[in-house]
C-alpha cells in the first residue's frame, strides 16, 4: 500500500525535511519515490478540490505556492492510516504530543494552519493524489 505524503512549505523552509523523512522511516514505512517539487497552481488545484469554495481555499493556495514542497510515494502495509496517526490533528496546536504537528508546529497566526504535512486520507484518495504528483 501507498500514501501521498507532502511536506509542506513551512515544513521546506523551517529545514524540517529530514526531521519528517527520520519519523516515517524510523516507524518502518518505504520511501518508494520523492521529490522536491515547485507546484502550479493548477496541479494545487486539483490536488485541493475538495476544498473548493471553503473559506480557507485561497489562503491555502497561497501558503502552498509560497515555496517548495517534498512529495514523498511513502509504502508499507496500512501507511495511510499510519501516517495519519504519525502526522496528528490538523490544527498543531491541539496535536498530541509525539506527533509532527503536535511536535514541531503550533499557531503561528496566519490566515491558514501551517501543519508541516499532507497525508492521504483513505486509500482511493491516495491513489487519486499519486497519480496527480507523480
Ligand atoms: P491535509 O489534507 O493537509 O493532510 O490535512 P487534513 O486532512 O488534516 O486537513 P484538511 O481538512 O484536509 O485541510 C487541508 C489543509 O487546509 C488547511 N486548513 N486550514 N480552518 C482552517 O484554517 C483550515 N482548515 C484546513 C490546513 O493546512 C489543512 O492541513
Ligand atoms: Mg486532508
Amino acid at each position: 500500500m501507498q500514501t501521498l505524503v507532502l511536506i509542506k512549505p513551512d515544513g521546506v523552509k523551517r529545514n524540517l525535511v529530514g526531521e519528517i523523512i527520520a519519523r516515517c522511516e524510523q516507524k518502518g514505512y518505504t520511501i518508494a519515490d520523492m521529490k522536491l517539487v515547485e507546484p502550479s497552481r493548477e496541479l494545487l488545484a486539483k490536488h485541493y478540490a475538495e476544498h473548493e469554495g471553503k473559506p480557507f481555499y485561497e489562503p491555502l493556495m497561497e501558503f502552498m505556492l509560497s515555496g517548495p514542497v517534498v512529495a514523498i510515494k511513502l509504502e508499507g502495509e496500512r501507511v495511510v492510516e499510519g501516517f495519519r496517526s504519525l502526522a496528528g490533528a490538523t490544527d498543531p496546536t491541539v496535536a498530541a504530543p509525539g506527533t509532527i504537528r503536535g511536535d514541531l508546529s503550533r499557531d503561528w497566526g496566519t490566515k491558514v494552519i501551517q501543519n508541516l504535512v499532507h497525508g492521504s486520507d483513505s486509500e482511493e484518495t491516495a491513489k487519486r493524489e499519486l497519480e496527480i504528483w507523480f
